[in-house]
């Protein structure tokens, strides 16, 4: 019995930890937050880049891991290949040993070997080895101690020189590189593989990359050699699986079969048969491929969207939806339902996947929903769309091309990704257009632009960083707002007016925008939902820059401003003084805080797994996005509520502290974002208790009941300083998530009495007459709507006013009849005064219904006439209109005639030529309407 894949990478993690002191660690998020550069994590080396660079330390020089990867994008990507062969993925695991600055090429290769031919028994007449052959053009030699290294093992026929395209491994256009020397598996009967190795051939298969990691290419592209050489290898897990199982493709094992299982009965398709080219199969590959990578991705905490890594996975998930309801035919959504398959089988290596699959499906699918409603109306404009291209190509020998407008348009109003289109297209044997769709596109965004969208300072800054050698800013900004720094040096650059294009300026004069990097400040760069600190950066020339953002790239903190008096000189400016808005943060640190106080108490009164999806904290307010999966009661909002109040009132105190990661996660009731990556040394925020008792008893109990979270961010002294709290706002954010919005200190003292001034009016209410009632039931309501109110209140508010309306209900019912008769009385009377082809006037008290009810008086006795009229009740306009035949014909209809009035009176609505009703909020207006109405009239007959 071959062992599973599970065994198989437990036996290569045992393996360095038992043989050569490796420590094994987890693998990275497939998620990067801390990295710009990088997509997804494309390679078990992400996580280990800081050390290479010199940038950073772990407590070991030798690791082993399987570290999850996405390869979708960006520098790698291996998204067209999936499902058309049997050995590339979009996620796959890769198993690696490191050495961070410790062994070299010889432990490398000699474990290696040792470990697939003496622990795992493969034929070592079957494997093949690569090293780097050189390259001039970069003056690089070529790699002769790898090959002499081999030498050991292989015969010289099955080593084989590589040029810079497989031999030299880079993660991506800049970072930490070097020759790498793989090892190939030949799985030919006859042994005669040597001349498929790098062929992209299935025969014979790269199994693992053994890179010599030595050299950081810069933003310039040019290499430089780094501090210290490391090891960093690289083997296909899927590939080893297969390969110790005996298959031919990475499909063919445990790896898959579960997935394949889990589609056949999610979809009712035929089972897998594992053919090459047969459509239903290659579907199968696609969508058991695709659902490891979503699952993953949005376990780790992205999320799919219009744009960068966002995108990539809506396009992924759009691609298998396709493939689903097209190639086997599932009408319904059913790639969610395949996540618990995902979990199942890969669960116990990845707990993470364990903590809230059913978010993670309930995302997966809305997605599918949405792309669901367009996909079969996309696939018919397809079908027309190579219909049309095949005509076009009228007998010549070249293949029919999709047009561009044709694919903008399955992009714009379809959503299907250009990528999904073009595998439609090659799947007839047809392409796209794809240079008239950038061009489209391009003009898209132009127009859109041109519409006051502004482009994406961070772009360019992330521009700055990569050609630009920054230091690291420090943040000196926890304890004091304001710093008058000791002569320290600054660089500036200008902003076009959008924030967009970028100099790096010589001098930059008043009025222009411009970002400041200095060496250490005050002010806070935006993170872990914390907005950037705004203020002023004064400079020794008399220049002066309002700054009305921060934000953070990598380490390198923008200021982001105006020059407001005087010019910035590029090389002579120094700061003198850096001043963060005081008042403005003070009101962010109390939600900062009050926002941690309100974490703990909605775990302990709503739901102990809630957890954090997102938050916002400005100085307005706090927004807190979590996990659970209905809505908040107004039970549970005045329990939290009144604990929040609770914590405030006993101004516990704040505390924070930076401790070693590895110690202060241990700390029980801690909270961390899920999917987040920490940094080896982290920042330790308590409240009411002092994280010097949490980390010397780390497992005690009582800690669960408190607030203990790792973050960066700024915080109150104590609890009190908030001095109040209120929920103002609660909703859905898509399935199984919540978010709650609330206020602190004065935003929440005015809105409590905001609302209480209304609930007063509301209850003084309660003996009016039904009339007055009507007018003031309505004006609450708007203000009601329009104010930031607390939810407590609000609930209240919204009881009164029920009660209120149910009475004007009643009253209503009982004088209906009568209210009509009237009206019916009044439109007689306009009968009896009017004459003419156009009949319009105004009746008081005339409702919607009622109205029309005094047009069929008018109109028996004028049927020749355009009538228009226009009622008031109860605050709210109703307007009818009706048009006879003949006059339709001259060019009036009724529809256009009330269409063309009731804006007038804030309001809108519409009809049949012959007649026509609208509503509208302003009876102020009625008679400026009817004029209008006349003109409108007059002009047509
Ligand atoms: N970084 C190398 C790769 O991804 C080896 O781990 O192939």
């Amino acid at each position: 019995m071959p062992p599973t894949a599970n065994e198989i990478r437990q036996q290569f993690i045992d393996y360095f930890v038992d043989k050569a002191g490796h420590t094994a660690v987890p693998s990275s998020p497939v998620v990067p937050h801390d990295d710009p550069t990088l997509l997804f994590t494309n390679a078990g080396m992400n996580q280990f880049k800081d050390v290479f660079l010199g940038q950073g330390n772990r407590e070991y020089v030798r690791a082993v891991d399987t570290q999850k990867c996405i390869r979708a994008g960006g520098k790698h990507n291996d998204l067209d290949d999936v499902g058309k062969d049997t050995y590339h993925h979009t996620f796959f695991e890769m198993l690696g040993n490191w050495s961070l600055g410790d062994y070299f090429k010889a432990e490398a290769i000699d474990w290696a070997w040792d470990l697939l031919v003496n622990v795992w028994g493969l034929d070592p007449n079957r494997l093949h080895a690569t090293y780097f052959e050189g390259d001039v053009a970069e003056d690089l030699e070529p790699d002769e101690e790898a090959r002499e290294l081999w030498l050991k093992y292989l015969p010289a026929e099955r080593i084989h020189p590589g040029n810079k395209k497989d031999n030299f491994w880079e993660m991506g256009d800049t970072g930490p590189c070097g020759p790498c020397s793989e090892i190939h598996y030949d799985r030919t009967p006859d042994f005669s593989g040597a001349k498929l190795v790098n062929a992209d051939d299935p025969r014979v298969i790269e199994i693992w990359n053994l890179v010599f990691i030595q050299f950081n290419r810069g933003a310039d592209s040019r290499l430089t050699p780094l501090p210290a050489k490391h090891v960093d290898t690289g083997m296909g897990y899927e590939r080893i699986v297969a390969v110790l199982q005996g298959k031919d493709s990475n499909y063919d094992t445990d790896v898959f079969a579960p997935l394949f299982e889990a589609i056949r009965e999610a979809t009712g398709a035929a089972p897998y048969t594992g053919e090459l080219e047969k459509p239903e199969d290659v579907a199968y590959r696609v969508i058991a491929d695709h659902i490891r990578c979503l699952t993953f991705a949005l376990t780790d905490g992205a999320h799919c969207s219009n744009e960068g890594r966002g995108y990539v996975l809506r396009r992924i998930l759009r691609r298998a939806v396709r493939y689903g309801r097209q190639t086997l035919g599932v009408q319904e959504p059913f790639f969610y339902k395949l996540v618990p398959a995902v979990v199942d089988t890969m669960g116990d290596a990845f707990p993470e996947l364990k903590k809230n699959p059913d978010a993670v499906a309930a995302e997966l699918q809305d997605e599918e929903d949405s792309f669901g409603k367009t996909l079969d109306r996309g696939i018919a404009l397809f079908d027309e769309a190579a219909d049309r291209a095949k005509h076009r190509l009228a007998g010549d020998a070249k293949r029919p091309r999709i047009s561009a407008e044709d694919a903008f348009q399955l992009h714009d109003t379809y959503g299907f990704p250009l990528d999904l289109t073009q595998l439609m297209a090659e799947e007839r044997g047809m392409t796209v257009d794809v240079d008239g769709f950038n061009r489209l596109m391009e003009e898209a965004r132009e127009r859109s632009r041109g519409e006051g969208g502004g482009s994406d300072a961070r772009a360019s800054l992330n521009d700055i960083v990569q050609q630009h050698d920054l230091p690291a800013t420090e943040f000196v900004g926890y304890d004091t707002t304001e710093l008058m720094p000791t002569p320290m040096a600054m660089r500036i650059f200008r902003l076009d007016n959008n924030g967009g294009l970028y100099q790096n300026a010589d001098t930059i004069e008043m009025g222009e925008a411009c970002a400041v990097v200095v060496e250490k400040t005050p002010f806070y760069a935006e993170a872990g939902g914390q907005v950037g600190d705004t203020g002023v950066i004064q400079v020794n020339c008399g220049g002066r820059v309002q700054v009305h953002d921060t934000i953070k790239v990598g380490d390198v903190t923008f200021h982001l401003g105006e020059v407001v008096s005087g010019t910035l000189a590029g090389g002579d400016a120094v700061p003198t003084a850096l001043a963060v808005d005081r008042e403005r943060r003070a009101k962010i640190m109390a939600n900062h805080t009050t926002t941690h106080v309100m974490n703990r108490a909605l775990r302990s009164h709503v739901n102990p797994e809630a957890d954090q999806r997102g938050s916002l904290v400005d100085p307005d307010k706090l927004r807190f996005d979590f996990s659970h999966g209905k809505a908040v009661t107004p039970e549970q909002i005045d329990a939290v509520e009144k604990q929040v109040n609770d914590d405030i009132a006993a101004d516990l105190t704040v505390y924070a502290k930076v401790a070693p990661q590895d110690e202060a996660i241990k700390i029980n009731g801690l909270r961390a974002v899920f999917g987040e990556k920490y940094p080896p040394k982290v920042r330790v925020v308590s409240i009411g208790v002092n994280p010097d008792d949490l980390l010397a008893d780390p497992a005690n109990s009582e800690w669960g009941g408190y607030s203990i979270e790792f973050c960066g961010g700024t915080h109150l002294p104590s609890t009190g300083v908030a001095e109040g709290f209120c929920f103002v706002g609660e909703e859905a954010v898509g399935k199984g998530v919540r978010r709650v919005t609330a206020l602190t200190g004065a935003a929440a003292h005015e809105a409590t009495a905001m609302g209480e001034r209304l609930l007063n009016r509301v209850q003084a209410l309660s003996d009016a007459a039904v009339e007055e009632l009507r007018k003031q039931v309505d004006a609450v309501q708007r203000e009601i709507d329009e104010t930031t109110l607390p939810l407590s209140i609000k609930a209240r508010l919204r009881e009164s006013l029920d009660a209120l309306n149910k009475r004007i209900k009643e009253a209503s019912k009982a004088r209906g009849k009568e209210s009509e008769e009237q009206v019916v009385v009044a439109a007689r009377a306009i009968a009896d005064e009017s004459d003419g082809p156009v009949i319009t006037a105004r009746i008081d008290d005339a409702d919607g219904k009622s109205i029309l009810a005094g047009m069929d008086v008018i109109k028996k006795r004028h049927p020749e006439s355009a009538i228009l009229l226009a009622g008031a009740a109860s605050g709210k306009v109703a307007l009818a209109a009706a048009v006879p035949k003949p006059l339709i014909g001259k060019g009036l209809k009724a529809g256009d005639w009330v269409k063309h009035v009731a804006p007038i009176v804030g309001g809108g609505g519409g009809g049949r030529p012959d007649s026509a009703q609208a509503g509208g909020k302003d009876p102020g207006k009625i008679d400026e309407a009817l004029s209008a109405a006349e003109a409108f009239a007059t002009e047509k007959l």
